[in-house]
């Protein structure tokens, strides 16, 4: 069934876990994603980045989400990850996302809360709930256990408690990616997580946390975001990387194969991040 994010977050605030938000890329993903979410009986935050619109569009990203969803056994959200301009936000809320993000994350913080709001208001109004992000998640090199300084022009800036109370006040938006850490894409070395930082956005903000760059980012470090005030922990890169290992196994000539042994190689990924990050069943 298609739903939002709200009963899940609500239910995994409580008990202390994370849902896996896994970007899906194409039809296999989708489909891969979801019939693992119903084996294990667990939610599943489908997501699209407006990024990968080379690759489906966000109609066709959201026809494939509302197939799979709305026959899955188990609730799905189907949801707009990444949105970078109001007016695609919009259009996915009228497409029939049931969760959409705002990332303004590199604008001021009053652009930001403005483009924030504007979204929140006709996301709400339609029955979506909304995700920005304060601070800002970079690409590339941060601070890790091999390179003790962040060099790159997609920079990390870690999320100020203060201002992200303001921030949730002024915007009304349902969950917010946090940045404590953790960048999109592979790391040399394991990322240095600042979990007071965490503790403290947990302990003052009313709405649920969301990690992005979730590959890579160390197994325990996960498990300790997961149990210890995250709600939905994004996964993109190790897929990719999980699909590329799976097709070094054998010689492949037989396409289809490949793409059948990629999907099985997916699936355990997923399964692997549902168990650590301790997801309770639907
Ligand atoms: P990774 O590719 O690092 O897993 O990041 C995914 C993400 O945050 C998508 O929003």
């Amino acid at each position: 069934m298609l739903v939002t994010t709200k009963e899940m977050f609500e239910k995994s605030r409580k008990e202390n876990y994370a849902i896996v938000a896994p970007d899906f890329w194409d039809s296999n993903s989708c489909k891969t994603y979801v019939e693992t979410a119903e084996e294990l009986g667990v939610p599943v935050i489908l997501s699209f980045a407006q990024a990968h619109s080379e690759m489906l569009s966000i109609e066709e990203a959201c026809t494939l989400g509302k197939y799979y969803g709305e026959k899955a056994s188990v609730p799905v959200a189907l949801h707009l990850d990444h949105g970078l301009d109001v007016e695609t936000v919009k259009k996915a809320v009228d497409l029939g996302y049931t969760s959409v993000m705002i990332d303004a994350s590199a604008q001021p913080y009053e652009v930001n809360v403005a483009r924030t709001k504007e979204v929140c208001d006709y996301a709400h109004a339609h029955g979506v709930v909304v995700e920005a992000e304060l601070g800002h998640v970079g690409s590339g090199d941060v601070i890790t256990s091999e390179n003790k300084e962040a060099l790159t022009d997609d920079h990390n800036i870690y999320t100020e408690v203060e201002m992200a109370k303001r921030f949730v006040e002024e915007t009304g938006v349902d969950s917010l990616a946090v940045s404590i850490g953790t960048s999109h894409g592979l790391y040399k070395g394991t990322p240095v997580i600042d979990f007071d930082r965490l503790h403290e956005l947990r302990a003052a903000l009313p709405v649920p946390l969301v990690l992005h760059g979730g590959s890579g980012s160390g197994d325990e470090n996960l498990e300790r975001c997961a149990t210890e005030g995250i709600s939905k922990i994004n996964v993109f890169t190790d897929f990719t990387v999980a699909a590329i290992e799976s097709s070094k196994k054998e010689d492949y000539i037989n396409w289809y194969k490949l793409l059948l042994d990629a999907n099985e190689s997916i699936k355990n990924k997923l399964k692997f991040y549902y168990k650590l990050f301790h997801t309770g069943k639907a």
